[in-house]
């Protein structure tokens, strides 16, 4: 892919990359490379990053590479928005900047969500830390001086090392 990167760190609990984002292309070069790397079906990605940082932009490119057509609306409201791929995939899109009421965890069943199939990304995780399972892999997105964009990426299971394997080589 097109952004420079560090060498990859790997340690027994975990693979560490670092990317630079040097605009949306990147963003966009990262995402068309994650959505071709085998295992991203049944990943967790889990979005880090300050307001404006563009994690939603990066999940936009990401379904766009999976083939999400038509208007992609952000969940800030609705919490989640799912999505199907044609080819069946299912993608759930959560953003839990707004997340506050436990038992909306239990009504809106995104424990099954979580338990079941289909790719899950979620914006503001630490929101719904204590619920959420391990993340397969983290982005931390930092927005530098520059405008680009300093990616923080870590694998914390094996099917996240082979994703950080796939795209971030
Ligand atoms: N890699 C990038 N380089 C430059 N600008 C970006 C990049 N990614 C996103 N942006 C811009 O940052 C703004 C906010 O992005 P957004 O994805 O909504 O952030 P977040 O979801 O993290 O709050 C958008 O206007 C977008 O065009
Ligand atoms: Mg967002």
């Amino acid at each position: 892919m097109a952004a420079d990167h560090l060498p990859i760190v790997e340690t027994p609990e975990a693979k560490l990359a670092t990317l630079t984002w040097r605009s949306e292309a990147d963003t966009e070069a990262f995402a068309r490379a994650l959505a071709a790397a085998p295992g991203l079906r049944d990943a967790f990605l889990a979005l880090h990053g300050d307001l404006g940082a563009g994690k939603t932009t990066f999940v936009r490119h990401l379904l766009r590479a999976l083939g999400i057509a038509g208007r992609i609306k952000s969940p800030t409201y609705a919490v989640v928005e799912p999505h199907e791929a044609p080819d069946g995939l299912l993608i759930f899109h959560f953003d839990f900047y707004r997340f506050s009421d436990p038992r909306e965890w239990e009504d809106a069943g995104f424990r099954d969500i979580f338990a079941g199939p289909g790719l899950k990304l979620a914006e503001w995780p630490d929101n719904a830390a204590g619920r959420l399972p391990p993340a397969d892999l983290t982005l931390r997105i930092d927005t530098m001086t520059d405008d680009t964009r300093t990616v923080n990426l870590r694998a914390g299971t094996p099917r996240g090392k082979a994703l950080l394997d796939a795209a971030a080589a």
